[in-house]
């Protein structure tokens, strides 16, 4: 199995491993290590030029654990279960869904503990009896402050944080509709029984953008630069059909209704720009929409940038309009309004009735309480006569039925300059460690060089995290001392450079193919009669020589991209 060999590589050469191993270590749970730490940060910081710089939307950082009410009006803490059965010999958990798939697809907890006993289903394990079909809370659950009244969750997902932060952002963007803001933290959840390696975990990181829209008008004004970009397209049509996904530029497939709004295709279009950009093989990549059934409770549409792997396809990227769900959610629960007053382009003249109360009838029916009826009255506004007669007011404590006698209406014409809408969310999500798992198992690749196995990593240079490796051909005549002055040259100029000396330079070019260090640089004996270096690129191990003075800009020109190792040379 592929994943074996990425494993392997990765925890031999401190890209990762399971946490807390010296105790056994818990599934669900990985350490980032060294050169993974970095790998890491380096998709992260792609993901911020993309977003950010990119498409100007601010980043903010919220805590990590939130207060129950929050999770009450997200609805996560009603609907983000999942249902288990635990076997009641060996007393292992799993998802009844999963259980019953083969026997029928059911999704409640009656029908699935139906299946189960009609189809005598036992304990994959061992073969035992299960017991009841329980449901279950994906959230941790944790305690604030040390009396441990307040209960807090670790969140689900980082958006959040950003939806009840709302009222404030609105302002910072100027009261503008649409605005984008993204968050990069982790994210807990409470798997059953992970059994995916790295890439189901229990503490993960999420990379989200909450893009706010007008609903009215789901329109993208950049929609030109992406129009023509081919997506390969799983939707939920051909799903249910049985066919395989088809290839449509997202112009089209928004004009054919295949994705709902010109937002969203931007939206899977940039999606597809960022994980090709940071290595993801296109070859291996497919937008997959989400059935009915498979929508989170939030989501009114949701497609899946999923990519194949050796666990077969895995979703790097969950891509959703979760409409005004969340806002008119807090809205309710908080109290606090969510909504955004848009300016029409031009004003609309409406035309309405303006209530005049009848004083002369009010006087004598309400004697000194007259005046304050009078103003209840100017204020109702209903759009019909006869709509006050089913109108009520408070006067003195008492609620009373509007007699329409008491009023006059007159028909008036009015200016309107907007209308208050409540924004939809357009919403990537992405889940940063199965992208960099994903990189790493697209990269890795196993050949034969002069009769030996070469393993090598062929991670794109701007997301390497050794980004250049400086070797003596020999550890003698001088040469040290010269590749020590050249290491330190490139990283005066922030490059991450691993300088090495030890074994033979065959050995030493091996090691940094497979931690995917894309360029080597060598001193060798021609170094101390011109001052030239050679630069060796890692995937074709051709070698060009250089000056030392300008060897620090070539490697930051081929690391951005803005120099071609094979334009060098000629
Ligand atoms: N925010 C996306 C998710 O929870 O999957």
């Amino acid at each position: 199995m592929k994943y074996e060999r990425v494993i392997e590589l990765a925890k031999r050469r401190g890209f990762l491993w399971s946490s807390s191993e010296i105790y056994g270590a818990t599934a669900g749970f990985w350490d980032f290590g060294p050169l993974g730490a970095i790998l890491k940060r380096r998709v992260e910081n792609l993901w911020r030029e993309l977003y950010i710089i990119g498409e100007g939307f601010f980043e903010i950082e919220s805590p990590t654990v939130s207060v129950e009410d929050a999770f009450a009006a997200s609805g996560h803490l009603d609907c983000f279960v999942d249902l288990i059965v635990e076997c009641k010999k060996c007393g292992e958990m799993f998802k009844a869904d999963h259980l019953v798939q083969d026997v029928g697809s059911e999704s409640t907890r009656a029908g699935v503990a139906k299946l189960i006993k009609t189809h005598d289903i036992r304990c994959p394990e061992c073969g035992g009896e299960l017991g009841d079909v329980r449901t279950f809370n994906l959230m941790f659950r944790t305690t604030i402050g040390p009396s441990s009244e307040r209960i807090g969750y670790l969140r689900p997902e980082t958006a959040q944080g950003i939806f009840v932060d709302f009222p404030r952002l609105l302002r910072f963007y100027r009261d503008r509709l649409p605005f984008g803001v993204v968050q990069i933290g982790k994210a807990y959840r409470n798997e059953i029984s992970p059994r995916q390696g790295v890439i189901r975990l229990r503490e993960f990181t999420l990379a989200e953008a909450e893009i706010f829209v007008d609903p009215r008008d789901k329109s993208h004004p950049r929609f030109d630069e992406i129009a023509d970009v081919v997506l390969r397209l799983y939707p939920k049509k051909e799903q249910l059909r049985g066919k395989n996904e088809i290839e449509i530029n997202v112009k089209d497939a928004v004009k054919k209704g295949i994705i709902p709004s010109q937002f969203m295709g931007y939206h899977l279009a940039l999606v597809q720009l960022f994980l090709t950009g940071v290595g993801i093989r296109p070859e291996t990549l497919r937008f997959r929409q989400h059935k009915k059934e498979e929508r989170a409770h939030y989501a009114a549409d949701c497609w899946d940038a999923e990519t194949l792997l050796d666990l077969g396809w895995v979703e790097l990227v969950g891509i959703a309009d979760r409409t005004d769900y969340d806002l008119k959610a807090h809205a309710k629960k908080s109290g606090v309004d969510m909504g955004v007053f848009v300016l029409y382009d031009k004003p609309k003249v409406i035309e309405r009735l303006r209530i005049k109360p009848k004083m002369d009838v009010l006087g004598p029916k309400f004697k000194e309480e007259a005046a304050k009826v009078a103003d209840v009255l100017m204020r109702l506004r209903p759009r019909q006569l006869n709509e006050l007669g089913k109108e009520t007011i408070k006067v003195g404590g008492k609620t009373i039925r509007v007699d329409p006698k008491w009023v006059e209406c007159e028909r008036i014409s009015e200016e309107v300059h907007g209308e208050r809408v409540v924004p939809h969310v357009i919403e990537p999500s992405y889940g940063i460690d199965r992208i960099v798992y994903a990189l790493l198992e697209h990269s890795l690749a196993e050949e034969m060089v002069e009769g030996e196995k070469r393993l090598v990593l062929r991670l794109p240079p701007k997301v390497a995290p050794i980004q250049v490796g400086v070797f003596p051909l020999l550890a003698r005549d001088g040469l040290v001392e010269v590749a020590k002055r050249v290491a330190s040259l490139l990283s005066k100029d922030g490059i991450l450079m691993e300088y090495d000396d030890s074994g033979t330079i065959g050995r030493r070019y091996r090691r940094h193919d497979e931690i995917g260090a894309p360029f080597a640089i060598t001193v060798d004996h021609q170094t101390l009669e011109d001052n030239t270096v050679t630069i060796r690129e890692r995937d074709s191990m051709k070698q060009i020589r250089v000056s030392i003075d300008g060897v620090s800009d070539i490697i930051r020109g081929l690391l951005s991209g803005k120099i071609q190792f094979e334009m060098l040379g000629r």
